[in-house]
């Protein structure tokens, strides 16, 4: 989604702007722009369509300088992709603003700034509401922060904002609310981004702003006030991502490297939290195990590529805790009236912390009555990770390619240790305690081994160049790691692809099959794969092309129109973690092969902060 960075310093601030949009870009975007003030307050505002690159020209084409700056990647809500919808707006020649998110009541707001106030609204944005709100109250307030509070309190909606005043040339004041906002402290200099990894090559040191937080950033100064309008300090904690951890290191694409990383993500995400054999006992939190005792059913609620891992999980969690547990996309749990079970623990899955619906789940099951929440998510200082009772940190490094893959399977490595620290905590199943600890111990060896697949997958890749849809079947627990292949394909290869539970094929999809339509089949050797395999049979008799990824060699064979990829066996347990490693590679490679942007696909947002 849309992107911010700002500065005030004493040298030039071009290019730390920039950088810092280069660094967002991953975020996904469809126009840029920067708004630069001089000591005398002189604007230099440039905006361009599509990518950072254009609007690097047109910075170099027309050398703009400035000690104070805001900058922004726009990723279009309200307005089509185009120069005049880009931010930065501005309101009288004199303000200028950037913001994340959707302000809700934008149209009413637009209606009073026009008919009442003669504001000329110049692009279809919601945004440009607030930069004319802001000029319309400045008369009324002695100083820029406090004419932003005033705005403030009439927006309804969510934003991450940072606005500048060619009168005021010294300062930024930033507002944040329902989009992060961290602020980065340097030595005599002072930024503000969406996302810290955008100023990691000038500040390791940041902020992050609490929701109702309106700040005034000098080069000298930070002064926060919170949503009352009191004066608060918000600590300031030292960031452990290294400034190139942003980089391809010498990888095609980052979600290739990401691929690649799985393992030492999984190491990572493991150590110190599972020693010996044992759940560690603070491993989801302080008092997590003495909770999990008591707890009876599980709601998780998460979206997209987590929601496909918290599928996986219900299998694990109520056949091997033996309780219930329910898996809902967080768009439809935020919009119903849900039944709650009595000692019930609501599960947040997520990346980046900052997705708008699987936030507004978990706030609204605050007033529900869930026993406690916790969030399984990567980002430290996310909104998620904040407001959650109980967090386990995924430790999965920061994820750049739009399509996630190291964080389904380390979302998928933490929900088998929650599955594990709820049967410890209970005292219940330890054959399925000493399995699962021996699995997930043995899994990031497993999945370098996985990696020799890379080749022959590559191969038969090409297969799919030409192909318009896709299907993707599996069984169990393999169900939902069918449901990841076939998102992942669609999403960066833009084959339409759809995942079916093997068994639901003749109630339907079976009239789909042909031979343009191959079908991907996840076939680990487990108690379902004879009834899988009748399943395959089915398919075969309609003439479809198959792709079987299977773990034992004498299950299948190749043949014309069926193509087998063998791994090595997997464990039960962890099959689904290591069967979905062949699919990414697949979706990578198909990618490859039409030439699609592979880490930005079109359309979509790294982190979905709106609605
Ligand atoms: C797909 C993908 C998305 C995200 C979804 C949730 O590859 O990346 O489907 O999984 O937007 O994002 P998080 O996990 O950040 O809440």
């Amino acid at each position: 989604m849309c992107g911010i960075v700002g500065a005030v310093a004493e040298r030039p601030i071009t290019e730390i702007l920039i950088e810092g949009l280069k660094r967002l870009e991953y975020r996904g975007y469809d126009s840029a722009g920067v708004a630069l003030l001089d000591a005398s307050g002189a604007i230099s505002c440039i905006k361009r369509e599509g990518k950072v690159e254009s609007l690097v020209q047109a910075v170099k084409d027309q050398s703009p300088t400035g000690t104070t700056g805001i900058a922004h990647t726009r990723w279009a809500t309200h307005g089509v992709p185009s120069e005049r919808n880009a931010h930065p707006h501005q309101s009288g020649n004199r303000f200028s603003v950037v913001h994340n998110g959707i302000i809700e009541n934008h149209q009413e707001l637009r209606d009073s700034l026009t008919a009442d106030d003669g504001y000329v609204f110049s692009s279809d944005t919601d945004t440009e509401v607030i930069v004319h709100l802001i000029h319309k109250l400045s008369a009324d307030y002695p100083d820029l922060r406090s004419t932003v509070f005033a705005a403030t309190q009439k927006l309804v909606g969510a934003y991450g904002m940072v606005v500048s005043d060619s009168e005021s040339p010294s300062e930024l004041v930033v507002a944040r609310s329902g989009s992060p906002l961290v602020i980065g402290y340097g030595l005599g200099e002072h930024f503000v981004a969406s996302d810290q990894l955008a100023l990691l090559p000038v500040t390791r040191r940041f902020a992050v702003l609490e929701e109702g937080d309106v700040a005034q950033i000098t080069k000298e100064a930070v002064n926060i006030i919170d949503a009352t309008g009191e004066p608060v300090r918000r600590s300031i904690e030292e960031s452990d991502i290294t400034a190139d951890a942003g980089g391809k290191a010498g990888y095609k694409h980052y979600m290739l490297k990401e691929i690649f990383e799985q393992p030492e993500a999984i190491r990572r995400t493991l150590q110190d939290r599972l020693i010996e054999g044992k759940v560690a006992d603070n491993a989801f939190g302080n008092g997590s195990l003495k909770l999990f005792k008591n707890i009876k059913h599980v709601q998780i609620v998460a979206c997209g590529t987590s929601y496909n891992a918290g599928m996986v999980a219900r299998y694990w969690i109520e056949q091997h805790v033996g309780i219930s547990c329910s898996v809902e996309i967080a768009s439809e749990f935020r919009y119903r009236e849900s039944f709650v079970h009595k000692d019930s623990l609501l599960v947040t899955l997520s990346q980046s912390g900052e997705t708008a619906d699987t936030l507004a789940a978990l706030r609204l099951a605050k007033s529900l009555g869930y026993s406690a929440s916790l969030t399984i998510c990567n980002v430290e200082t996310s909104s998620l990770v904040r407001e959650s009772d109980l967090v386990y940190l995924m430790k999965a490094g920061p994820e750049i390619g739009v399509a996630s893959t190291k964080a389904f399977t380390v979302q998928l490595a933490a929900l088998l240790l929650l599955s594990k620290a709820l049967c410890e905590a209970k005292k219940i199943n330890q054959d399925f305690c000493a399995e699962s600890a021996q699995a997930l111990t043995s899994l990031p060896a497993q999945m370098e081994r996985a990696f020799s697949l890379e080749q022959p997958i590559k191969e038969l890749a090409e297969q799919f160049a030409d192909k318009q849809h896709a299907l993707f079947l599996g069984r169990g627990d393999q169900y939902p790691v069918a449901m990841e292949g076939a998102l992942k394909l669609k999403e960066i290869s833009y084959i339409h692809a759809e995942a079916y539970a093997a068994g639901e094929l003749k109630h339907g999809p079976l009239a789909l099959i042909d031979a343009e339509m191959p079908v991907v089949v996840v076939a680990p050797d487990n108690d379902l794969l004879d009834k899988l395999k009748s399943n395959i049979a089915e398919v075969r008799a309609r003439g479809s092309v198959m792709y079987v990824f299977a773990d034992s060699d004498d299950q299948f064979e190749s043949e014309p129109g069926l193509d087998v990829v063998n791994m090595a066996h997997a464990n039960h347990l962890i099959a689904p973690i290591l069967f979905i490693i062949p699919l990414q590679f697949l979706s990578y490679y198909v990618a490859l092969v039409k030439g699609t942007d592979v880490d930005q696909p079109r359309n979509l947002a790294k982190s979905v902060t709106v609605e």
